[in-house]
């Protein structure tokens, strides 16, 4: 663990496995890789988030449960690879496979560091898992070295409206004041959590993205349905 950085093995210490109460899901972003060069032939149109069926080449995941990193496969059978930084949750990711008759590598890791040649994957996606605990100014330029040209990257985290109104008692859900200042966010830690996040604005992530070779593809604001309810204490609907 001495190896480690020091969020991730603080973030590793905690032993994360998903529950319910952990996430905090509000915001969606969606991205693709620049075409490497001046030519289109790397641009490859896709639907909203999966390209067509399952993805040729999925590198698989950030955040087993299912984090997803479609690995380029040339006609093969397409090869995925999940990665985690807590055992618990790669447990999970086990018995899933096995549930779901799914069988690809596993990987106990540091997103920010896997140890895959680049271009090894088509489309990588981190559902509230990398994107938040992982340090974006290292993760996002390793995603952008392991995806092929034209390949996608999708990430579900936080809203920075609500990490701005946020309290920082458990339980207590977001209000309309905001309670930390907007400029310069960037390393989130929250008394008496040992775990370390990281929370950037819009435009902060707009920059980032782009200078680590991605285009910004899309930024979706996910709004609740008519009727839903929140199982997260840190967040009401209204
Ligand atoms: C709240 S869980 C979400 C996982 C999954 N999407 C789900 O819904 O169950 C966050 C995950 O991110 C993983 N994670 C945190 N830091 C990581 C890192 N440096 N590298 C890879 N995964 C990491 C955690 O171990 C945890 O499994």
């Amino acid at each position: 663990m001495s190896e480690l950085p020091e969020h991730v093995a603080r973030n590793r210490a905690t032993g994360m496995i998903s529950r319910g109460s952990t996430s905090r899901r509000v915001n969606a972003v969606g991205h693709k890789r620049s075409p490497r060069g001046a030519s289109g032939r790397f641009r490859r149109r896709r639907s909203k988030f999966f390209p067509g069926t399952w993805p040729a080449r999925m590198l698989s995941s950030w955040d087993v449960a299912p984090p997803t990193f479609p690995r380029r496969s040339h006609g093969a059978e397409p090869v995925s690879l999940g990665i985690d930084n807590s055992e618990g949750q790669l447990g999970t990711a086990r018995r899933l496979q096995g549930q779901y008759g799914l069988d690809f590598p596993l990987i106990h890791g540091d997103a920010e560091a896997i140890g895959y040649p680049e271009a090894s994957f088509d489309f990588a996606i981190s559902e509230y898992g990398a994107c938040l605990w992982v340090d974006p100014e290292r993760w996002l330029p390793e995603s952008a070295r392991l995806l092929c040209p034209g390949g996608q990257l999708v990430f579900l985290t936080n809203s920075f409206l609500i990490t701005l109104c946020m309290p920082t008692e458990d339980e207590m859900a977001a209000t309309e004041r905001l309670l930390r200042p907007a400029f310069g966010m960037y390393r989130v830690e929250w008394p008496g959590s040992l775990g370390v996040e990281f929370h950037l604005s819009h435009g902060d992530w707009i920059r980032l993205l782009r200078r680590s070779g991605f285009e910004v593809e899309d930024l979706i604001e996910v709004r609740p349905a008519v009727g839903a309810t929140s199982s997260y204490p840190f967040v009401s609907v209204e």
